[in-house]
């Protein structure tokens, strides 16, 4: 008997990982256990009484715990006798996937043996014995580890992100990040967009500002120090929050009560945050997220009599949008915006700026810069014509209105609906004939299907992504947008890589390629 199951559990890894080894934990978990004792660092020995169908028995035996890779996976194996009912024996595969900082997906995979009187009573039987067996026993570890997280410390924003690590830039300069040795392509593409080399922050070390008051009015750029101070403010107000795990970087709008509207020191922020996470060699590729139910409701319109009150204003606003989108686009690493709820205006610029949309069934797009007397700008047009063509960017423009994610999905704005029944590409002929419409199920979860995309990017080579990335960026800005040049040093900087040399000696070897990114 077969079969694999999960379970979406409110609290941190860590905190999961150590309830899947706590014997208090898995007693009070398994269902009818009577005792669970640890005899050796990875074993116990167990009593269990279990029913199956006419079939009542106390199993006696032991549980091992092995193929142990804190804080991601083991292998739990119990195996025990219940006399005259026969014996019963269990491999359960678990593997935890951190999702957010308090989110776990825990996976599960269930192989089992039965023998003796219990195997006569039938496969049918058995597997609805063992099905509810795992059902009762997750909905009782999820109630035991929601005890626990109750009560543990929050998990601090960011533990894993060194504020110090800060390139800070002024928004009209490019940023330019490499690995130590290693050149990392950037550049949305156009022949005045490469990149340059990127001001360091002065030498002294950045100190945490708080403030309430927001960004003085923009008349020009604002300096290196002003702007130190405002990324600083948005990090440590966590109007952005950063957490780095297994080797993706999730970046959250974090400003709920206004559907995590964009401040203008937002905006002024997540390059030199960005520039952080590509020089970090552990991140691999980053995801943009919103808080709570929604992505992002575009630029924060209350604060423009103030920020943008005047055509000077208003410009200097651009380029801060422009250089955020930009240094989004430029990173060297995979990105993926993880949409759920609105994602409007300076958003959804946002989200097109990164290399691939994830969205929930139950968001809503939509640019509303013709309600505001707005030209949404030349950037972001640009993307939402090399996503959309030319036809949905003027409905998506003229009109304002929204649009749900399914429309999304089938005009390509997104690249994919978390749950989706049917995507678009699975419909069969005649459902395309007849114009059938995706369907959304319950339960997708963007961010699961984001991070389970984003590791399967990790293990490959980066300068690879990063090079397919720059020269894909530079050919969408159409004709003279790629610096041919640059292109070809960064495919001969490939061809002399060790990690070039890593993934032939991997394929000779039959193993899998260790890459490093230089
Ligand atoms: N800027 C500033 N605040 C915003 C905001 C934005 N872009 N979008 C939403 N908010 C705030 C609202 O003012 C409200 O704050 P309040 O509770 O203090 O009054 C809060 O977020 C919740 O929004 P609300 O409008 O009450 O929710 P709703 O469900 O009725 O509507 C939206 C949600 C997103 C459709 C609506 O808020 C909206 O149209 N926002 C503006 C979107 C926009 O034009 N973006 C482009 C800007 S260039």
């Amino acid at each position: 008997m077969e079969m694999v199951g999960e379970a979406r559990l409110t609290a941190s890894r860590e905190l999961v990982w150590e309830a899947l080894n706590d014997p208090d934990v898995l007693q009070a978990s398994i269902p009818g256990c009577e005792s669970l004792e640890r005899t050796a660092d990875n074993e116990f020995t167990a009593t269990v009484v279990s029913k199956v169908g006419p079939i009542k028995a106390r199993f006696a035996g032991k549980v091992t715990l092995s193929n142990m890779v804190p804080p991601r996976s083991y292998t739990l194996t119990g195996e025990g006798s219940g006399g005259a009912a026969g014996f019963a024996k269990a491999d359960i595969e678990v593997s935890l996937d951190a999702l957010e900082p308090t989110v776990t997906m825990l996976r599960y995979g269930v192989k089992a043996n039965v023998g003796g009187k219990l195997a006569q009573l039938g496969s049918r039987m058995i597997d609805a014995a063992a099905r509810k067996s795992a059902d009762d026993f997750f909905e009782l570890f999820g109630k035991q580890v929601n005890d626990r997280a109750e009560k543990a410390a929050p998990v601090s924003n960011g533990a894993t992100f060194d504020l110090s690590a800060l390139a800070l830039t002024a928004p009209t300069e490019t940023v330019q990040t490499a690995h130590a040795g290693a050149s990392h392509p950037q550049g949305s593409g156009s022949a005045t967009e490469k990149p340059e080399p990127a001001r360091q922050a002065a030498a002294e070390p950045v100190h945490a500002v708080h403030t309430d008051t927001p960004p003085a009015p923009p008349q020009t750029a604002p300096s290196p120090t002003t702007q130190q101070a405002e990324v600083m403010d948005v990090l440590m107000s966590e109007k952005i929050k950063v957490w780095i795990s297994d080797q993706i970087a999730v970046v959250t709008l974090n400003r709920p009560a206004s559907r995590n509207a964009m401040t203008y020191a937002m905006w002024l922020a997540i390059p030199a945050i960005l520039a952080a996470l590509d020089r970090n060699p552990d991140v691999r590729a980053v995801l943009l997220t919103g808080a709570d139910k929604d992505f992002c409701a575009g630029a924060d319109i209350a604060e423009f009599e103030k920020v943008r009150a005047d055509a000077a204003q208003a410009t200097a606003y651009e380029v801060a949008v422009d250089a955020c989108c930009d240094a989004i686009t430029r990173l060297s690493k995979p990105t993926i915006a993880v949409l759920r709820g609105y994602c409007l205006g300076g958003g959804a610029h946002l989200a097109m700026s990164c290399d691939f949309r994830f969205s929930a069934a139950d968001a809503v797009f939509g640019i509303p810069a013709a309600k505001l007397s707005i030209i949404y700008g030349v950037k972001g047009t640009r993307k939402l014509l090399s996503l959309v063509g030319v036809s949905d960017a003027k409905t998506i423009l003229y009109s304002a209105q929204r649009f749900d994610a399914a429309k999304a999905l089938s005009i390509g704005f997104v690249d994919r609906v978390a749950g989706l029944a049917n995507q678009q590409a699975a419909l069969s002929i005649w459902e395309r004939l007849l114009g059938a419409k995706t369907r959304p199920v319950q339960g997708g979860d963007p961010m699961a299907e984001a991070r389970a995309f984003a590791a399967s990017l990790a293990g490959n080579a980066p300068l690879s992504i990063a090079g397919a990335k720059y020269l894909l960026n530079g050919m969408v800005t159409g004709t003279g947008g790629l610096d041919l040049v640059r292109a070809e040093a960064l495919i001969a900087a490939a061809a002399a890589s060790d990690d070039y040399r890593e993934g032939r000696e991997a394929f000779a070897a039959r193993r899998e390629p260790k890459f490093q990114g230089r």
